[in-house]
């Protein structure tokens, strides 16, 4: 068996223009995406009318002949009330640092359109030198070439920090529509099938503008959410909502949920006010005191100060319990990530005296709404003796704003 000669051919199509009308159906096929990857296994997620056959044939890159084929998952009731349904499948016994080429076939057929290619993660715990992007806010009908930019940049992961799109509603059908949308912009799809993609909602993927846990209908969000990415998990047993941990290589990233368990925007800015919800805080801070990761990421898509009216600035008391618990623990090397605010930069807050060193935060947001067209890259290198971090801030004319480099000495509290 042979594979198709698309896999040969990935870079030439993955700029071709497709056109989707919204307002009609909603595309019948879309994906592939890899989500989730680890240093042998990688989710690869398809969509496509229900009871389809979904197989997947793969290799290592440089091999002729596909290893293995495997079969998608039909996800379980699904969320959306579409004519079609998303897949699942996880590829399994992959080598580390290894490059992979794939090619989806939906009842047999081997459109070109449906391979694509990966290369999975370096070993837990093991010093790499590694990128990854940082991207929120994407509209369909805006400007997006930033997406070739970050293309370009050859990042090993991306994490999106939310409104992946603006259906503004807590209704999966919508949702999903708006994500199907947006996932055929060509520019787009050529990250999702080649770039390892994490996920978190904001307020306009989880239901209204500035939503918070009070929304009707956030489990149907949730569980919509879920079926349309390949995070490695969603909440815990005990508690739900969209967040997740996972690790690459030494840094191990926290990819928080600000909505579900929200207190309003509007409550009073007291020690009652939540951001994260107790049991997500607790699972937050628990993670963070057992981990042996040399960098760890804390994600969301609120930011720490900028925003005026939907930010952790109107959570002061939340706020300053997250500072304090990472200073009283003495956890070194937090790095906070957000979105939302439509533009890009880089800077330490200035209460970092409550953690015990600079609290980089880095703000990216709006690569396809906004002005700036902007996104981040962060370089890891945990190989140094003293591992660093290096950020920079891409913007839509592939001009680099801003370029920072710190120490995790920097970032380690005294004894
Ligand atoms: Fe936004």
């Amino acid at each position: 068996m042979k594979f198709s000669r698309c896999v040969y051919l990935t870079i030439a199509i993955l700029f071709a223009k497709t056109s989707v009308a919204f307002g009609q159906d909603a595309p019948a096929i879309s994906g592939p995406m890899v989500g989730h990857t680890t240093e042998s296994s990688a989710i690869i997620w398809m969509y496509a009318p229900k009871a389809s056959k979904l197989e997947i044939d793969f290799s290592e890159a440089t091999e002729a002949n596909p290893k293995a084929t495997m079969i998608f998952d039909s996800v379980v009731n699904p969320a959306g009330d579409l004519s079609g349904a998303p897949y699942k499948v996880t590829l399994r016994d992959l080598k580390p640092l290894t490059s992979y080429k794939y090619q989806v076939k939906v009842d047999g057929r081997a459109d070109p359109a449906h391979c694509g290619s990966l290369q999975t993660a370096p070993p837990v715990d093991k010093g790499s030198k590694f990128r990854l992007a940082v991207t929120s806010c994407m509209k369909f009908g805006q400007p997006q070439k930033s997406w070739e930019w970050l293309l370009g940049e050859k990042p090993n992961l991306h994490v999106t920090l939310g409104d992946t799109q603006y259906s503004d509603t807590t209704n999966p059908t919508i949702q999903w529509k708006h994500h199907l949308r947006y996932r055929a912009v060509p520019e787009f799809s050529a990250v999702l099938k080649s770039i390892p993609t994490y996920a978190m909602w904001d307020d306009h993927d989880y239901g209204p503008n500035n939503s918070d846990g009070t929304a009707t209908g956030k489990e149907n969000s949730l569980v919509g959410w879920n079926q349309f990415w390949g995070n490695p998990a969603s909440g815990t047993a005990a508690t739900p909502g969209a967040f997740f941990k996972f690790s690459w290589s030494d840094v191990e990233f926290f990819i928080l949920d600000g909505r579900y368990h929200r207190s309003p925007d509007n409550a009073p800015d007291d020690d009652q006010k939540r951001m994260l919800g107790d049991a997500q805080f607790a699972w937050l801070i628990d993670g963070l005191k057992i981990s042996k990761a040399k960098f760890k990421v804390i994600a969301s898509g609120s930011t720490l100060s900028d925003s005026k009216n939907d930010g952790w600035r109107i959570y002061t008391y939340a706020r300053q319990r997250l500072f304090d618990a990472i200073g009283d623990n003495k956890i070194s090397g937090v790095v906070y990530m957000s979105g939302d605010i439509h533009r890009s930069r880089v800077w330490t807050h200035p209460e970092s005296d409550r953690v015990g060193y600079p609290l980089i935060e880095v703000i990216s947001s709006g690569v396809a709404n906004s002005k700036t067209l902007s996104f981040a890259t962060v370089d890891f290198d945990t190989t140094a003796d003293d591992p660093t971090v290096q950020v920079r801030i891409v913007h839509g004319d592939g001009e680099t704003h801003a370029d920072k480099t710190w120490k995790l000495s920097d970032l380690t509290p005294d004894k």
